[in-house]
């Protein structure tokens, strides 16, 4: 095999190592098992209305790492966006994350800082954060039941499809409220979305000559030439995929949130005016609902045109076969975590990569800023 490194995955983390690898002057070629690159950032033009919809859920770009900026940046420029959120409860329109705006308003109020904060320290003052037996108790312990009830508690509640008493207060350390009118989503110091779409940054990154990517292929399919018996020991492996499947479930599977999609074309300019919308309250099915033209208002023929694109976001526990979203992280998956963990140590020359392969919630910058870790101290 004329191959000095396999790549399992062409999402961020595999792309970023097989571009360093290939720069460097190896052979690389990167598989993956759908029939396009890009992992979970993958989007694509919708055909009716030319509307980039990200197939795999809203992805926003952030990032306060210099080095992946000056990284990014090679593959692709930014546009200003600019991440904000908002939030319909009980039939009106409330600003997020939580803030004086927020604040005021469901209050009918005009409290200062001093006294929004000493306010919602009195509600909070219903539980204890160190004795809190749930999310229930620990939410409202953290920020007052009237808040707690109507931003946080149903929509999680909705997340997880369990109730808030039945939730383990694990699950938060902190909700986020402040105490001035910022309703900035990220407090990052760079932020945008890609100028021409996540896919051409994506196919940016795998053009190499160095670099072979042969799509639909799955690392475990014993038919395709580069399958795991075959590879593993023979030439080094980058393996972005689940880490329980690599060991075929061997110390259990590890548990994942999912996300249903259920996308719609409208026959309206602007559905919603502002890219997404949360859905807190009880009796709304969804969580929230994306209207994916907002995102790039620069696009402007494709912006001012008379149909939308709407995602309605719906989650729920993943079954083996569903897409692996979120870390559920209990401790059962923790105690298998680090079994696996061990069990990858002794695998000679494959290295775990990325959120599917280390079972933890990765940003993107995040996934690209361990990605040039890993090459920079264990591969380069
Ligand atoms: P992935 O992108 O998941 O790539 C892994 C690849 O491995 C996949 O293409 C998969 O098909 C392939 N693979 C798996 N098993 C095999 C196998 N057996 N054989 C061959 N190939 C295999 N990040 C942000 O920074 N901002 C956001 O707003 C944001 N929003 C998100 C929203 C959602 C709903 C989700 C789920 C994630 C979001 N992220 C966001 C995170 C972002 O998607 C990840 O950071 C990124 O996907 C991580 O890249 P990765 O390469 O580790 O994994
Ligand atoms: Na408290």
């Amino acid at each position: 095999m004329d191959i000095d490194l396999l790549v399992v995955g062409s999402g961020f983390f595999g792309l970023t190592i097989a571009e360093r690898a290939a720069s460097a002057g190896r052979k690389v070629t990167v598989i993956d098992r759908r029939n396009h690159i890009g992992g979970n950032a993958y989007s694509e033009k919708e055909p009716e209305t030319g509307i980039e919809v990200h197939r795999y859920g809203a992805h926003l770009f952030h990032t306060s790492n210099e080095s992946v900026w000056e990284y990014v940046n090679r593959f692709t420029k930014f546009t200003n966006y600019v991440h904000r959120v908002y939030s319909t409860h009980n039939g009106q329109v409330f600003a997020l994350p939580v803030n004086l705006h927020t604040i005021n308003q469901f209050f009918g109020a005009a409290f200062t800082p001093d006294q929004a904060r000493a306010l919602v320290k009195e509600q909070a003052g219903e539980f204890d954060v160190a004795t809190a037996q749930n999310f229930y108790e620990k939410g409202v312990a953290l920020v007052g039941r009237p808040l707690f009830e109507a931003f946080f508690a149903h929509y999680t509640a909705k997340q997880w499809q369990t109730s808030p008493e039945q939730l383990s207060g694990d699950i938060v350390s902190r909700l986020p409220v402040r105490y001035n009118y910022d309703n900035r989503y990220f407090n990052d110091t760079y932020e945008g979305l890609p100028k021409d779409g996540y896919t051409a940054w994506l196919e940016r990154m795998a053009d190499h000559p160095n670099i072979t990517v042969s799509l639909g292929t799955d690392f475990f399919d014993e038919s395709q030439p580069l399958h795991q018996g075959a590879v593993v020991g023979q030439l080094p492996v980058v393996y972005t995929g689940p880490v329980d499947r690599y060991f075929d479930f061997t110390e259990g599977f590890l548990s994942w949130r999912t996300l249903d999609f259920e996308q719609e074309i409208l026959p309206v300019g602007d559905f919603q005016g502002t890219p997404v919308m949360n859905y807190p309250d009880a009796d709304v099915p969804f969580t929230r609902i994306h209207e994916f033209k907002h995102f790039h208002p620069e696009r402007k023929d494709i912006f001012s045109g008379d149909k939308t694109v709407i995602m309605r976001e719906f989650s729920r526990f993943a079954e083996r076969d569903d897409e692996p979203y979120y870390p559920v992280n209990t401790s059962a998956d923790r105690v298998g975590l680090l079994a696996y963990r061990d069990l990858a140590k002794g695998e000679k020359d494959v290295f775990f990569g990325g959120r599917l392969g280390t079972y933890q919630y990765l940003d993107m910058h995040m996934a690209i800023g361990s990605a040039l870790s890993m090459w920079n101290n264990q591969l380069s």
